[in-house]
């Protein structure tokens, strides 16, 4: 017999292909995330979960679940996931580490030129037909190449900014309490209030945690250059949004480029939304086709190890095999 599995939502052929052949899988086929109780519902039999970080899979949905051996989860970030409350269950966790490093890098490096050359605005002025003349004055940046870049959370994605970075003869400033040295030739180690004050342009990779939950808040944000842009495709409670709105109107710093939010989605009367000097994207930093499909397949190959009682791939919680 097949083991039972619910899929969060219809992810790439390449990944969900590998999982309908080998399991009995239902689907969530709405664009929207599943509702919640639809969800308990639906775990109440299965042995897999393969879901998606718009799923909060804590202590409710795992005591609605006793059959459940596995959680896949299509991202490389995990904080949707009580990872304890797994553990405690010994269920092991998947996560998809890796494969959309340089996609995700990319995608910060086109909001940060975005955002410093002032992209969208330019181009909803043409949209708008206020183009008339070239103009002098007309919708000056920043320039990118020789300017700072701070780089808070140099993790790999961190650390694939700052290979980029070098490209435009970037300076990088680096802050990660979890690193004690990196290559000079790739830049400098340096305390946050450093980073903040020295740095034209802030970037933000760390995951969501207790400890960096509003890691960039009203205290960080004035500390920051008022010529600095902000730019976050980390998680969203990374940045405190009141404190942002503030620091942008005010002249705190000069611009923000998110892909993520809080709340997220961001509803579209939310007053960072109208801000010509905030740039919001809908989380697709990992984007890419190839990204997406690579994925969908790590994820389909960490539910089905864990199916077959094997060790997965990408596991984010190893202690559940007792090493
Ligand atoms: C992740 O993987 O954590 C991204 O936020 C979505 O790809």
């Amino acid at each position: 017999m097949k083991p039972k599995v619910y899929v969060t939502r219809r992810v790439p052929d390449a990944g969900l292909d590998k999982v309908l052949a080998a399991c009995e899988a239902e689907v969530w086929e709405g664009d929207l995330p599943v509702p919640r109780e639809v969800l308990l519902e639906k775990v109440a039999d299965a042995e897999g979960l393969y879901s998606l970080l718009t799923e909060r899979v804590d202590g409710e949905l795992l005591d609605a679940a006793p059959r459940l051996r596995v959680v896949s989860n299509y991202a490389v970030g995990f904080n949707n996931i009580d990872v304890a409350a797994c553990t405690a269950r010994g269920i092991p966790v998947g996560n998809t580490p890796g494969v959309l490093t340089d996609t995700t890098a990319d995608f910060a490096f086109a909001l940060l030129m975005a955002a410093a050359r002032r992209i969208p605005e330019a181009a909803a002025y043409v949209e708008a037909g206020k183009w008339k003349t070239w103009g002098p004055k007309l919708l000056l940046g920043a320039d990118i190449f020789g300017a700072t870049l701070g780089i808070v959370g140099f993790g790999r994605i961190g650390q694939a900014v700052a290979r980029r970075a070098r490209g435009f003869n970037m300076r990088v400033l680096c802050y990660d309490p979890f690193v004690t040295q990196i290559d000079p030739a790739i830049g400098a180690l340096v305390p946050l209030d450093r980073l903040l004050s020295d740095s034209d342009f802030v970037t933000v990779h760390v995951p969501l945690t207790d400890e960096t939950h509003h890691l960039i808040g009203a205290a960080e944000l004035a500390q920051m250059r008022p010529t600095a842009v902000l730019i976050n495709t980390a998680r969203g409670p990374v940045v405190d949004p009141d404190a942002l709105f503030d620091a942008l109107t005010t002249g705190g710093i000069t611009s923000a480029a998110l892909d993520v939010t809080e709340p997220e989605p961001i509803p579209a009367d939310h007053r960072l939304v109208g801000l010509p000097n905030c740039l919001i994207a809908p989380h697709i930093a990992s984007g890419s086709i190839a990204t997406r499909d690579k994925m969908a397949v790590i994820a389909a190959e960490n539910l089905l190890a864990g199916l077959a009682g094997d060790r997965l791939p990408h596991c984010v919680n190893p202690e559940v095999y007792g090493k």
